[in-house]
């Protein structure tokens, strides 16, 4: 199983955006993940469709988008337009879930469901059939720098062994507080793929911080 890292540009100087997804292709990240909040699902405001448009034009690094929004289901469409390569929403979410899921899939687009700290991890079963990776979030969502909460890994066990039992082959993705000292708890558990904003990018050495955090996931993979 390949370990797969994704800074989030959350974590970036926002006025050299462009630079900064340079940057991290440079520095061996697999994917980049792209925190979208909409100041309503969650209590903070970032970035919509066309800073990820923008963005597409600067780097070939596989999009991954965090839609931390109300509505998914009505902004899908821009975001696969913009560029996105895999397309996450929220079960707590008011859209629709499995329209939404088809609709991201009808759109050409790979898709994930994610869960925040309080949703059981029976939240997602009713659609693993349908769905590319599963994101459980390792801190309420809205905001970078905050600690990981190592209770929500056991739900990383849940849903694999769901997987499994299913015969199908998800992404466990892990968001919220990853650095070389938790990852290991993550990857245990059986998380793949590791988001992480301030320890890649207030890293003196990003590339190294990648480095690392990819070797500790490797060898604690369950
Ligand atoms: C939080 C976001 C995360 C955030 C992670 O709502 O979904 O992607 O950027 O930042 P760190 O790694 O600093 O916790
Ligand atoms: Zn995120």
């Amino acid at each position: 199983m390949d370990m797969l890292i994704s800074p989030s540009i959350l974590a970036s100087d926002f006025s050299r955006l462009g630079e900064e997804a340079q940057r991290m292709e440079s520095c061996g990240a697999d994917w980049l993940h792209i925190d979208v909040m909409d100041g309503h699902f969650v209590p903070n405001i970032t970035l919509g469709a066309p800073i990820v448009k923008a963005l597409r034009k600067r780097t070939n690094l596989v999009f991954d988008v965090h839609l931390m929004i109300s509505e998914p289901h009505r902004y899908v469409e821009d975001f696969v337009k913009a560029g996105a390569d895999i397309i996450t929403f929220h079960t707590e979410c008011d859209s629709d879930i499995g329209a939404t899921l088809d609709l991201i899939h009808s759109l050409g687009c790979k898709a994930g469901l994610a869960i925040k700290p309080n949703t059981p991890a029976s939240a997602v079963f009713p659609y693993l059939e349908k769905t590319e990776m599963v994101l459980v979030m390792t801190v309420e969502p809205g905001f970078g720098g905050q600690s990981f909460m190592g209770d929500t890994c056991p739900k990383l066990t849940e849903i694999k062994q769901e997987c499994k039992a299913k015969n199908l082959s998800v992404h466990l993705q892990v968001d919220g507080g990853i650095s070389d000292k938790t990852i290991a708890v993550a990857a245990s558990a059986g998380a793949n793929v590791f988001v992480a904003g301030s320890a890649v990018f207030g890293a003196d050495d990003p590339q190294e911080a990648i480095t690392v955090m990819r070797t500790i996931a490797e060898d604690s993979y369950n």
